[in-house]
């Protein structure tokens, strides 16, 4: 294969990066410094877009196109992991960003874009093709939305396509009137929700590692996997966005979306096709067999924490309530527990166990799927037969998966201990992961939608989530339940024992 002719390289074949102007509104925020100009800066250090390809950035701040250059430039210097800074590419890349000072709640700014936009079209040749990035607040997508209507902007001689950051919502109804907003100028096709989650390397590779080998799928359903635990430990607080995370919780900030999502992925049925709603149909399909909790049933399986003072890596850190821009009272769950079933054919009786929390131990992001013990002990009742299989997805910070499995210890006895197969995606492949946002900004470009979220899905999560939000909400927690740095409230170890399982220590 010849890397000179682009037509021979299947990915590029099939995935042709199309000429394109993306708008960023909220471009002076940390979302587009810290994860979206990194990760624009990495595809254009790939090669990935488009030789026209340009950028506008839209927020409040009085700046010029050369002002709004430098200040990326910094961004990407200090935002970019493993990238290396390259002059060259980064002129390349320069030239096609701009910037449109304006606020979202002004007809005219839309109006001043519209021409902005037309100009760039003539410039670059972007073909007319619009991706609008919304990284503003979330009670502004509403807004601009219909300013982007009213100014003619949400169609146009190319294609427009529109991605929205979480929160979509913050419960059900709320969910479904955001949606009624902007479906009012752009078609549920052209919306993308992003959840990062869904571009991470691991996540995608669940699908790989299910429907691109034939030995697992037949193990993978309440015959063989025991139970399924799902946990997002953050060793972070709320790093000043303690007012947004005031309102929204974990529950609603990380289960409704991310987890739900990472859930859906391990559980859904084989999809006939790679295509982007063959994928998502499945997917949707888990979330809506979720079963959906009583209020009884809230009490004995959903768990709030909120943390207290404590020690991390050394440290004596402050609890929630002390935290900036949070209440002295707050109510806020900054840990939440729950353990899901599912209502199917393939998992009728098989838990779900899944947990988030800020101010935990450390940062670590897994899945573990615990299989069945042998169903006879033949090994002398060896207590190391009760330990079942294991396999462990570990989506960050290392990436890849662990197969535990008893082998025999060397010896004339037969002796067995736990062992374990790893695949790490570094030693493996030798190669960087891309970033989720570099992922997920490439797919929206092409067009590609198998990793956004579709509204039905947003609200088949709502469903789920919104019972235990109601009762968290209607009853005063005994608030804050776990230092900095533990695992946890003692009541989320209680819910799993009742099941007879304990948590496992990422
Ligand atoms: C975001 C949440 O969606 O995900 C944050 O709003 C959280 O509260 C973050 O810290 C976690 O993302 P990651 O990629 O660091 O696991």
């Amino acid at each position: 294969m010849s890397a000179q002719n682009p037509f021979q390289d299947p990915l590029r074949f099939e995935r042709r990066v199309p000429e394109c102007a993306l708008v960023i509104f909220g471009a002076s925020g940390d979302l587009n410094k810290r994860k979206l100009m990194p990760a624009l800066f990495r595809l254009a250090y790939d090669r990935r877009l488009s030789a026209g390809f340009a950028i506008i950035g839209v927020s409040r701040s009085p700046l010029s196109d050369d002002q709004f250059r430098e200040r990326m430039c910094e961004a990407v210097k200090e935002f970019s992991e493993d990238t290396q800074f390259e002059p060259d590419v980064w002129q390349a890349f320069a030239q096609g960003l701009f910037y449109l000072p304006g606020d979202i709640g002004d007809p005219d700014m839309y109006h001043r874009l519209g021409q902005k936009l037309s100009e760039i079209e003539q410039s670059r040749h972007t073909g007319g093709n619009v991706l609008f990035y919304l990284s503003v607040q979330p009670s502004q997508y509403a807004r601009a939305a219909q300013g982007l209507g009213e100014a003619g902007l949400g169609s146009g001689n190319g294609w427009r396509r529109l991605v929205v950051e979480k929160p979509f919502g913050h419960d059900l109804e709320s969910a479904r009137a955001l949606s009624d907003e902007l479906h009012k100028v752009f078609q549920e096709s052209d919306v993308y929700r992003i959840d990062h989650y869904l571009g991470k390397e691991t996540v995608q590779n669940i699908l790989a590692f299910r429907f691109g080998n034939g030995i697992f799928e037949p193990l993978w359903d309440r015959r063989y996997i025991d139970h399924v635990q799902i946990t997002a430990a953050e060793s972070i607080g709320v790093e000043g966005r303690g007012g947004y995370y005031q309102e929204a919780g974990a529950l609603a900030d990380m289960i409704q979306n991310h987890l739900l999502q990472v859930m859906a992925t391990i559980a859904m049925e084989p999809s006939a096709s790679f295509r982007a709603d063959s994928v998502r149909d499945e997917r949707a399909k888990l979330l809506r067999s979720i079963h959906i909790m009583s209020p009884e049933e809230v009490r004995q399986d959903a768990v709030a924490g909120q943390y207290g003072p404590g020690r991390i890596g050394g440290k004596d850190v402050p609890g929630f309530r002390e935290e900036q821009g949070v209440d002295a009272e707050s109510q806020t769950n900054t840990f939440a527990a729950a353990t899901f079933v599912v209502d199917n054919w393939r998992w009728a009786g098989v838990p779900f166990f899944l947990r988030t929390g800020k101010r935990l131990p450390k940062r670590t992001t897994e899945i573990s799927i615990h299989f069945k013990p042998a169903p006879l002990a033949i090994f002398n009742g060896q207590a190391a037969q009760m330990t079942p299989n294991l396999l462990i997805v570990r989506i960050q910070p290392e990436e890849g998966l662990s197969l535990k499995f008893l082998s025999k210890r060397p010896g004339t006895g037969m002796n067995l201990r736990p062992v374990s197969m790893d695949f790490n995606y570094g030693s493996s492949f030798g190669e960087r992961s891309p970033s989720a946002y570099e992922t997920l900004l490439l797919d929206a470009i092409i067009g590609d939608a198998t990793l956004y979220t579709r509204q039905d899905m947003v609200e088949a999560s709502w469903k789920v989530v919104e019972p235990i939000q109601q009762v968290w909400h209607s009853e005063k927690n005994d608030f804050p339940n776990y230092a900095a740095g533990a695992w946890g409230p003692k009541e989320a170890d209680e819910m799993v024992a009742r099941h007879g399982h304990s948590w496992r220590e990422p």
